[in-house]
């Protein structure tokens, strides 16, 4: 009989940003530089530990590939387009710390799964 691997252990988090950092959605790749932000800010809001610890991933491509550059937030399945640092600013801030959705710079939503 085989041995069964212990499962991967991991602190919980209220929320996961993905960021894309692709050379699509922008073509210099702006992406990068607001992945790097994200993390001084989250650290700042206070957002990497506790109830309200956040995630951050980079993807090189979140299959949008315009309008970019793009960030997701899940569990909400909110997408925004266009980031720039003033907009992440406020995501972080407004979304991630305060719970409320930038609505204006919203271009799509997770849509509920029926049944
Ligand atoms: S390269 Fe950014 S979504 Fe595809």
């Amino acid at each position: 009989m085989a041995e069964t691997a212990a499962l991967p252990q991991m602190e919980p988090y209220a929320r996961h940003v993905l960021v894309c950092t692709g050379g699509y959605c922008t073509s210099d790749r702006r992406g990068r530089a607001l992945y790097s932000r994200l993390a001084f800010l989250l650290q700042r809001e206070g957002l990497l530990f506790g109830p309200h610890r956040v995630k951050r991933s980079e993807a090189p491509c979140l299959g949008v590939c315009n309008g970019g550059p793009i960030v997701a937030v899940y569990p909400e399945g909110v997408w925004y387009g266009h980031v720039d640092t003033e907009l992440l600013e406020r995501i972080v801030v407004e979304h991630l710390k305060g719970g409320r959705v930038v609505e204006e710079a919203v271009f799509h939503r997770l849509a509920p799964v029926a049944g």
